[in-house]
């Protein structure tokens, strides 16, 4: 098998190519665009030991296509998006290039280049959110957020290639998603990267806000699962079933780097409207498959927050980065004022 891997400079699918080297069999291909989010020191270990990698965007045809077609690639896994629902709130239009349009080129070049299989990585939260109960990979997609709505977006592009042209296309849903190599804007690294630090983190309103966490090593075990053994044309929920309110998560983060609760300052949600305030799902279609997350979550929160603690030449540069200086004081500038 040989795999393009989008997204990879990313975390989960990061994870993901680490994984698939590991099988003797399979060659890997990393295309990213490298955009804040994306970083080649995320991906050192990869590239020396020789996995080739394109420098560009999804958008840009030519280059998907000529990486495709040199490489002989037969399977796409695509994770290149923009993932930040708080930057969304912001400002959406990168959000509509990436997730939409970038999926629509990425499934013209591998329908015409004969691409035997494409899976789309996609997220629980085109779902919506959901106060009792769990969605199952047949729920309406009622997304919240432009993030949300432009992954939805791309996830009804990936069904019309499949009912179109009978493409061999798969779509993954995962859910919320923690581990190393997380860029400092999502809740965990962001709180860890402050609380490390010495900063207070800014929780929204109580932290009532219930998520259900998993691993990324498990998240990329999953997609290798559907890579492998799922069903053409069809969706696999990708999930641990470990709901935890964000207050929580942020007890285990405290107590991890030696931090009281005065470190916790309960600010406003910035957002106009609502915050979803759960997100659940059943994953019964993927454990058919084989799948079951490995990583108990306490355990994996914990080795995460070691792993930052031990990892600041990783994570300092990026938070030095204007871009991520410049997101904190636009999203956060309000409610934590002198404390940023
Ligand atoms: N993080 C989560 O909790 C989570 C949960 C469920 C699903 N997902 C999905 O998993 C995928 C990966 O998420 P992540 O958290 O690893 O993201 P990330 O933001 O860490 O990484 C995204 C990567 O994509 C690259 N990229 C962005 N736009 C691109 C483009 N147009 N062309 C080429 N490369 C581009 C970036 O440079 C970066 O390396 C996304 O599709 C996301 O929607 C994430």
């Amino acid at each position: 098998m040989n795999v393009l891997v989008t997204g990879a400079a990313g975390f989960i699918g990061s994870h993901f190519a680490r994984l698939v080297r590991e099988r003797e069999s399979t060659k890997v291909v990393i295309l990213d665009a490298l955009t804040y989010a994306g970083h080649l020191s995320t991906i050192r270990d990869l590239i020396e030991q020789g996995i080739p990698f394109v420098h560009g965007r999804i958008q840009d045809r030519s280059l998907v296509e000529s990486t495709v077609r040199e490489h002989g690639i037969d399977h796409v896994v695509n994770f290149a998006a923009e993932t930040h629902n708080d930057r969304s709130i912001l400002e959406s239009g990168a959000f509509i290039e990436s997730n939409v349009l970038g999926v629509q080129a990425l499934l013209e070049v591998c329908r015409r280049c004969g691409v035997e299989q494409f899976v789309q990585v996609s997220t629980d939260e085109v779902y919506g959110s959901i106060l009792e109960g769990h969605f199952t990979e047949g729920s309406p997609l009622e997304p919240n957020t432009p993030y949300s709505a432009s992954k939805a977006g791309g996830d009804l592009f990936v069904r019309a290639y499949i009912k179109s042209f009978g493409m061999a296309a798969l779509l993954t849903r995962g859910g919320n998603t923690y581990g190393p190599f997380q860029y400092p804007e999502k809740l965990i690294p962001f709180f860890v990267t402050r609380l490390i630090d010495g900063k207070r983190v800014p929780l929204y309103g109580e932290g009532t806000q219930v998520r259900e966490w998993m691993h990324a090593r498990d998240h990329a075990t999953g997609i290798l699962a559907v890579l492998e053994r799922g069903v053409p044309g069809e969706a696999y929920n990708v999930g641990d079933v470990n709901a935890r309110e964000n207050r929580e998560v942020v007890r285990v983060l405290l107590e991890e780097t030696g931090r009281d609760p005065s470190f916790v300052k309960k600010i406003p949600d910035p957002r106009a409207g609502a915050h979803d305030q759960r997100y659940a799902m059943t994953c019964t279609k993927i454990a058919a498959l084989g799948w079951k997350p490995e990583i108990e979550f306490e355990r994996g929160l914990r080795e995460t927050v070691r792993w930052y603690i031990q990892n600041e030449a990783w994570w300092r540069p990026i938070v030095a980065e204007p871009d991520f200086q410049e997101f904190v004081r636009a999203f956060y500038g309000p409610s934590l004022g002198d404390e940023l």
